[in-house]
């Protein structure tokens, strides 16, 4: 199996694909035949990208990971391609280079195509893979037997007409069950496991609806600007960036409806589905339940200077791409009806998490004063786990009550669930399972949603952009969004002490 990554010398490939790949092969979990080609632009021998790629492993690599053995069998597998993805006319010399491969491989010309390039280049390349025929469809002489799958990279299309065109380009080059379109918080262990939380216990699903739950809360925010990515930032935003997929995969999650069987077809019609009943946004709701904001300079905690987002390098100094957003969402089905769904994201907030408070009902009637409601709150990153809050007599007289947390961490599995969301995600492909990819009617589904956002915010600018100093938590006008005088639930870093002592 050759794995060929388009973007090769890309900071997501070292960052990201090289140490999964690694980690896969230290686990044995790769094909005998599997070799990487890296292709770009810029010149290496494979000699010296093996130099390269071995600095950036030492760099990316846990020590309990680090091994010269390893490192050395791991390295022997990498190629290298010089060639501009752009070109048509490169992609002879591709395949010659494959060819050559799978003789050293003993490949039977099995491919997995990564694009890890600059989104600009996600309608170009398929077009030549095919010119070439190494998409392999429909070209005879028993190469539809050759296993030929393609991963894209988010993000998927610019909104909804651009991820429209390059769907019908991918359907020319090829068939559905090829296209692998990844969002990495499917691969997270503890994304995962929302399903089994729902759907392998019988106390939670009697309640997981409108009748018994009040409101959901989806965040994901980080404690990190926009670092280096200036240049690609400023053309996408918190929406493009977070929301349109890591957040609405992650609502679709909470949401679904249980498939009869868990498959990729059966997965996917449900996340589908949810998608298909977001009540779409009228322009009045786009004004009033949506809120994007934009980091300002400030100093976090008194201590650290932090830059404003229009002081990162490659931002326009006029730049009114939003760092945050917040959305009040609703679902239209017979679950949901009635019920708001809160989600946001941010760069420059106090922490880095991403969590799901699902808020029940208050009882009906109230014996002990105003106590709190119940919640459940599944933490996917960092402190991994679940906590569930009710409420307990406080000893002594009188019958006061107060909010107790009943909880779950991962390391008291022995550890933060290992393999990261990639590893997971490569060997899946490589393996041919679909299922935590998404598929072409979800993204349209999701653009759909999303994309009259983004033209609002384009085309009227009444539509405030909200400053917020970094390193804190974002507009204060987000608050306004919340139903009955709630508000958002800030989450710490650690799962449990929420209420009681917060450690950013
Ligand atoms: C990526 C976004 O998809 O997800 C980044 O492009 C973001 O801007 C990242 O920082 C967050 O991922 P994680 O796994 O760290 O929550």
């Amino acid at each position: 199996m050759g794995l060929v990554i388009f973007g090769a010398s890309g900071d997501l490939t070292m960052r990201k694909l090289i140490p999964s790949l690694y980690s896969l092969l230290q686990a044995k979990r790769v094909p005998k035949s599997f070799f990487v080609l890296g292709v770009a632009r810029t010149e290496y021998s494979d000699e010296a990208f093996r130099t390269y790629l071995k600095e950036k492993l030492q760099e990316h690599l846990k020590d309990e990971e680090k091994d010269t053995e390893t490192v050395s069998l791991f390295l022997s597998h990498i190629h290298y391609h010089t060639m501009d993805p752009a070109e048509e006319k490169d992609y002879n010399g591709l395949k010659s280079k494959l060819l050559e491969l799978d003789e050293v491989y003993n490949n039977p010309a099995n491919y997995i195509f990564y694009l890890s390039t600059p989104p600009n280049l996600y309608g170009i390349i398929p077009k030549h893979l095919s010119a070439v025929n190494l998409n392999a469809k429909g070209n005879g002489a028993g190469i539809e037997e050759n296993i030929r799958r393609i991963i894209i990279e988010k993000p998927f299309g610019y909104d909804l007409e651009s991820a429209h065109e390059l769907n019908l380009i991918y359907e020319e080059a090829f068939t559905e069950n090829q296209l692998y379109r990844i969002d990495h918080y499917l691969g997270k262990e503890t994304v995962q496991n929302i399903m089994a939380l729902r759907f392998s216990n019988g106390i939670f699903e009697p309640l997981w609806n409108r009748r018994y739950i009040d409101r959901i809360e989806v965040t994901a925010v980080e404690n990190l600007g926009i670092e280096k990515r200036g240049g690609f930032y400023d053309n996408v935003g918190a929406l493009r960036d977070m929301v349109q997929n890591h957040l609405i995969q992650l609502l679709a999650l909470v949401t679904m409806e249980p498939p009869a069987v868990f498959n990729a077809k059966t997965f996917r019609d449900e996340v589908l589905k949810v998608y298909q009943s977001l009540r779409p946004l009228s322009p009045q709701d786009i004004r009033t339940n949506v809120i994007r904001g934009q980091y300002t300079a400030s100093k976090a905690n008194n201590e650290r200077q932090l830059k404003g987002y229009r002081e990162e390098e490659k931002v326009n100094p006029q730049s009114r791409t939003e760092t945050y957003v917040a959305i009040k969402v609703a679902i239209d089905n017979w679950r949901w009806g009635g019920v708001p769904f809160y989600i946001r994201t941010g760069k420059q907030m106090p922490t880095k998490v991403t969590e799901i408070v699902v808020h029940f009902r208050k009882t009906p009637h109230s014996l002990f004063g105003d106590a709190p409601a119940n919640a459940l709150i599944i933490r996917i990153q960092p402190n991994e786990g679940v906590a569930l809050k009710f409420d307990m007599k406080t000893p002594g007289s009188g019958f006061d009550v107060q909010q107790v947390s009943m909880d779950f961490t991962y390391n008291k599995l022995g550890g933060v669930p290992s393999g990261d969301a990639y590893s997971r995600l490569l060997e899946d492909c490589m393996r041919g399972d679909a299922t935590l990819f998404t598929r072409s009617d979800a993204v349209e589904a999701s653009w759909t949603y999303f994309t009259p956002i983004l033209k609002a915010w384009e085309q009227d600018e009444k539509i405030p952009l909200h400053g917020y100093p970094a390193g804190t938590w974002g507009p204060k006008m987000a608050d306004q969004i919340i139903n009955d005088g709630y508000s958002w639930t800030n989450p710490c870093k650690n799962l449990t002490d929420t209420d009681l002592y917060c450690e950013l």
